[in-house]
């Protein structure tokens, strides 16, 4: 196969033609559940690219040609607070599908600018692996974790972006993206996906969310 035309921490993403990507996990793993709810989410009219094929470690979906948020952030075409913005309406339009199994919500978890490709028809949201039912709140703090490690992590330049983001979405998400931030930290502290300088930054970064918060509500 050629080389990949994109890679993230875990997976390569293949053109495969036909508009469509097959994304493969290097250190293997298996995609049967998030390509369900995928595909769920897509029937309720969530921005997500239709899934053809699930096997394994492989799965082949629509290609979204667009730059990622984080791409289109960094060169200065989205303004920082209308992207968090934008990244809130995403969370908000998820957590009001009625979730399958029960009461609480469909939530992603790693719903990040990085997670996100500005396509043609507006945002579409890529990389459900973390994804699960569970309180929307918690995937509100997980987001605004994320961000807040970069704006604490990161070179100043980003850093400031990243706060500029936070304090765009914080004030659009419906819920409380503080509420669950304890139990947010203690998620994150045990993903082996972290560096160890990002596990030091966790406490900061929750405090800094925290601090913003407060700015805004
Ligand atoms: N459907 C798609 N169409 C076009 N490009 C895609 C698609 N899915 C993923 N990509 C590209 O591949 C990159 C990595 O995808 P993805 O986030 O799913 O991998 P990952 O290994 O889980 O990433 P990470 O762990 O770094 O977040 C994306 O940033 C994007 O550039
Ligand atoms: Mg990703």
């Amino acid at each position: 196969m050629t080389a990949p035309i994109a890679s993230g921490r875990t997976a390569d993403i293949y053109a495969i033609g036909g508009g469509r990507v097959l994304r493969r996990y290097r250190q293997g793993g298996d995609v049967a559940r998030e390509a369900q709810i995928m595909a769920y989410v897509r029937d309720g009219g969530f921005p997500v690219p239709e899934v053809f094929s699930a096997h394994g470690d492989e799965m082949a979906m629509a290609r979204v040609d667009g730059p990622t948020m984080t791409d289109a952030l960094l060169a200065g075409k989205l303004p920082s607070q209308e992207g968090g913005g934008t990244l809130a309406g995403l969370h908000n339009l998820l957590h009001r599908l009625p979730a399958p199994g029960g009461d609480e919500a469909v939530i992603h978890l790693v719903l990040h600018p990085g997670n996100v490709i500005l396509g043609e028809d507006g945002p579409v949201v890529i990389d459900w692996r973390d994804a699960g039912e569970g309180p929307a709140d918690l995937d509100l703090a997980m987001s605004a974790l994320i961000l807040g490690m970069v704006a604490v992590t990161g070179p100043v330049k980003i850093a400031h972006q990243a706060t500029a983001v936070l304090d765009g979405f914080l004030p659009a998400a419906e819920g409380d993206p503080a509420r669950m931030l304890d139990r947010a930290v203690a998620m994150r502290a045990v993903n082996p996906r972290l560096t160890e300088h990002e596990i030091a930054g966790l406490d900061g970064a929750a405090g800094l969310v925290r601090r913003r918060a407060g700015l805004t509500t």
